[in-house]
């Protein structure tokens, strides 16, 4: 299905590095600034306000979680009486917020500093709380200018801080991934922040003071960040109402939550779940998620953040916060790659190396087959008796699994890769399970009809080889179903073999021969392939062909059809067996009929010459 998308990219300048504080004065001018309001805790005030020198006119720390409303106007008061004309917010996600809250009601531009990686200041979002209840807004107004990203400033961010708000950045790329408005810009970036956070926090957490950690991790929490441009979901709205409802610690709260909801969303967006886990590389994205917060210490449920159980009563989808209240580790699928590795380790010592090879990569695919559809006992055992079936209404004329292969398309693909190498020789197409050894031989310009009804037809064929020259002495087999649609071998009536026949060709490489033309047929459906066809609303016709299979010694044997041009199911065979080079005019005739033969009414004549290569 094709995806649609809007995609309008950010107009926020970002500087990126180490000790680009420095930069911080000339930003300020390229916004248009000369009087600055910091907004800063006193840890980084001083360094930020030394930067400024005397940019700076007033300064404010006092921004609060949540962004609550009567925090603004205090800080709009010292904005209005020091007459700022530029906001300059080094923090995290509340001295963000609040730089927002100012442009929201003054229009002043904003250079931030993140300290932490909440990623809130390259979106275009502000939430604010007022008497409890927390607002959300989208307007370019509150998009920062500028963000300027040190990461000297985040060096000293305590461990536990690190952990939550890396994965509060993490929250913003995987939801990403399932939102509605995603385009392929924004999955791109979400993949590169997941597998950068997940890589760089445990080295955080090791070594706090790790530069070349902090710095993928702050560049990656930059990329999170920039994927709140498209909706969020599930998660958000989750810790939204939490952190609202019940003033619950924002990035804890993400941090708690995520896991739990990704466990959910496995099922309601397999797809984008899957690749989570598989830039993670770990066989379940939410179980994985889960044992990175544990392994770095972080919270893994809201009972240790505080909330009562009985707040969550009437929250859906009840199953998620029950979960993310008791910290329960989500199921997940096992991870069974050990016991993959170990089945392929025991054909170690096989002494041919291609069933080595084939057997190797035919348990990987089944192993990944299984665990990537979850498969159930009840399904397999299904399936196991499906093969049963359909080994148990096999025998020597009736070939299910041929018929299976052929309507799985298996056949046509190992014919194409097996044969039909040169586009100088006519192509192969399937055997199909109505062939039969050693078909009666018979003389040029014979009839195989039996006698059987149907329109007549006179077949004209020259083997040549990819020279021209002509193949004397090829032995030929030919077969076909009736005007009914049927197979000699579907007709018990029929005494011996019918239109189906041997002949070896002349001087010229040429033979002849009388049948009838053949008709669409559906392959027989009263067996497993036919309940498969069934069970998938697909018709069983093959179109209208005649088999040949050509040996000469010297030359590969081409097993192929000709097909009946105009004929019905050409471009929807069940088999798919049709190519294009097999589609032959099968004209009708004109003049006297060939070999002697007496027809009464019209005939038909096939004129073909097969190719084949040695
Ligand atoms: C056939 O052409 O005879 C045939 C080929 C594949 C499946 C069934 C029939
Ligand atoms: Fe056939």
């Amino acid at each position: 299905m094709t995806r649609g998308f809007v995609h309008s990219p950010s107009p926020t300048r970002v500087v990126f590095g180490a000790g680009t504080v420095a930069a911080v004065a000339e930003e300020v001018r390229r916004v248009g600034g000369s009087r600055v309001l910091l907004l800063a805790r006193p840890r980084h005030a001083e360094r930020v306000a030394a930067a400024l020198g005397e940019l700076v006119v007033a300064q404010f720390d006092g921004a609060r979680m949540h962004t609550p409303v009567e925090v603004t106007a205090q800080a709009l008061d010292v904005l209005k009486s020091a007459a700022a004309d530029c906001v300059v917010a080094v923090g995290g996600g509340s001295t963000t917020g609040l730089a927002k809250a100012l442009a929201a009601r003054t229009g002043v531009p904003q250079v931030i500093l993140p300290t932490t990686y909440a990623g809130s200041e390259v979106t275009a979002v502000l939430g604010e709380t007022e008497n409890g209840r927390k607002t959300t807004r989208r307007s370019p107004d509150v998009l920062p200018e500028t963000v300027i990203y040190d990461v000297d400033l985040t060096l000293g961010l305590p461990v536990p801080t690190t952990v939550t708000s890396g994965i509060n950045a993490l929250a913003h790329a995987v939801e990403a991934l399932y939102s509605p408005e995603a385009n392929p810009q924004v999955d791109a970036v979400a993949l590169q922040a997941i597998r950068g956070i997940a890589h760089s926090l445990p080295l955080v957490a090791a070594n706090p003071s790790d530069v070349d950690a902090r710095a993928e991790l702050l560049e990656s929490a930059w990329l999170a960040g920039t994927c709140l441009s498209v909706s969020m979901g599930l998660h958000h709205k989750l810790c939204h109402l939490l952190g609202g409802q019940f003033d619950l610690p924002h990035a804890e709260t993400h941090t708690v939550v995520l896991p739990q909801v990704m466990a959910y969303m496995e099922k309601e967006a397999p797809e984008a779940l899957a690749r989570v886990a598989q830039v993670l590389d770990v066989p379940d994205a939410a179980a994985a998620v889960f044992d990175l917060v544990t392994s770095l210490g972080g919270p893994t449920s809201l009972r240790e953040l505080g909330l009562a159980e009985s707040s969550l009563d009437g929250i859906e989808p009840a199953s998620v916060l029950r979960a993310a209240w008791e910290g329960r580790r989500p199921e997940g699928a096992p991870d069974l790659s050990v016991l993959t590795a170990q089945v392929i380790g025991s054909f170690d010592d096989t002494p041919d190396p291609r069933l080595k090879r084939l057997l190797t990569d035919l348990v990987r695919h089944l192993h990944h087959f299984a665990v990537h559809n979850d498969l159930t006992e009840q399904e397999w055992l299904f399936a196991i008796d499906f093969l049963t079936r359909t080994g148990q209404i096999s025998d020597d004329k009736r070939k299910e699994f041929v018929l299976l292969s052929d309507t799985l398309g298996v056949s046509s693909i190992v014919d194409a890769l097996t044969n039909s190498r040169s586009p100088l020789t006519t192509p192969s197409a399937v055997l199909g399970p109505f062939y039969v050894e050693g078909p009666p031989a018979m003389e040029h310009g014979a009839d195989i009809s039996g006698g059987l009804d149907g329109e007549p037809l006179w077949v004209s064929t020259a083997i040549v080889d990819v020279d021209g020259a002509p193949v004397p002495g090829a032995v030929v087999d030919v077969w076909q179903a009736n005007k009914d649609g049927f197979y000699d071998v579907q007709l018990p009536d029929l005494d011996g073999p019918v239109l189906r026949a041997r002949f070896v060709t002349d001087d010229q490489g040429r033979l002849t021969f009388w049948t009838t033309l053949p008709k669409e047929y559906p392959v027989p459906e009263d067996g497993p392939v036919g309940q498969m066809l069934g069970g998938t609303n697909r018709h069983p016709y093959r179109a209208p062909h005649v088999h040949f299979m050509i040996m000469a010694p010297g030359h590969h044997t081409l097993v192929t059809q000709l097909f009946v041009q105009g004929g019905r199911y050409l471009d929807s065979d069940t088999v798919f067996g049709v190519k294009d080079g097999l589609i032959v005019d099968f004209p009708v005739a004109e003049g006297t009929p060939p070999a002697g033969r007496e027809v009464t009414g019209g005939w038909r004549r096939l004129d073909y010459t097969f190719r084949i290569g040695r």
